[in-house]
């Protein structure tokens, strides 16, 4: 099937569109919920709970989640199969990061359809039987499926990094070198940062997390007794 120019162009805005809002967007939601795993399975479970708890959460996974993550998804693989884009054609400096873009695209077909049936599609979880952090830690303690996750969490976080880049390219939002240059470099900060936030949360799974900026849960705050009242004008001999 053929489209027209316009339409694929108009396609293309929404792909790129797609990848920024909401896609990226839930992917630090993501992120972000999957972090309480390093403060132990009881926070962990209570934000998915909480999560789920949300109203017109149904329409909101599928509508806002679901429907536009399989938009990019399938619109991506059309991209990279066809080959109809060309990174000189987008300006791109760097072609292998351009190249990578398109790689980590398609590891995260595979890792997505897995993530998200084991997580959230199966029908054990249908049930709402499942404890979550039990499954993820059972799952995570098998090297393989680790090396799965770790490739996963690196490939979401450069995808979205990078990703940010290529919108800014598309989008007019950077069109001299120097500002390309800045959003290059915010592009690789967002990848590690994700990258070690996104290793750090699965490490929790297994019970070997690395806890940062965060009080220490035995923190208590320490009541002072009142200070004595000043001594009186003049003081006393
Ligand atoms: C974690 C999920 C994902 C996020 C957050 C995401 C995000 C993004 C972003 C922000 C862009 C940059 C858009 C632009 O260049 O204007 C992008 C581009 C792209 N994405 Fe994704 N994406 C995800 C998953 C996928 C998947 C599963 C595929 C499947 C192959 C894919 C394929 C692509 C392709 C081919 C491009 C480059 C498009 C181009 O030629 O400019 N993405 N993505």
């Amino acid at each position: 099937m053929t489209v027209s120019d316009r339409t694929y162009f108009t396609l293309r805005r929404l792909h790129s569109l797609s990848g920024v809002v909401p896609v990226g967007v839930f992917l630090l939601e993501h992120f972000f919920t999957n972090s309480f795993a390093v403060q132990g399975p009881d926070a962990f479970n209570r934000a998915a709970e909480h999560l789920a708890e949300i109203p017109y959460v149904v329409l909101i996974e599928v509508f806002g989640i679901g429907l536009p993550i399989l938009f990019h998804m399938v619109l991506g693989l059309v991209i990279v199969t066809t080959g109809q884009a060309n990174a000189a054609k987008y300006r791109y400096q760097n072609n292998w990061m351009y190249l990578l873009q398109r790689v980590s695209g398609l590891f995260l077909v595979a890792y997505i359809l897995y993530h998200v049936w084991t997580t959230r599609l199966s029908p054990e979880v249908m049930r709402g039987e499942t404890d979550l952090f039990g499954m993820m830690s059972d799952d995570l303690r098998s090297p393989g499926l680790f090396a799965f996750y770790v490739l996963g969490v690196i490939a979401a976080s450069y995808h979205f990094g990078n990703g940010l880049f290529g919108f800014a390219i598309h989008w007019g939002l950077a069109t001299g070198r120097r500002a390309q240059r800045n959003v290059a470099r915010l592009g690789l900060a967002v990848f590690l940062v994700l990258s070690l936030v996104g290793i750090n949360s699965l490490l929790a799974f297994v019970h070997r997390p690395v806890r940062l900026f965060e009080r220490a849960p035995e923190t208590k705050v320490v009541e002072h007794p009142p200070l004595p009242a000043p001594a009186p004008p003049g003081g006393t001999r």
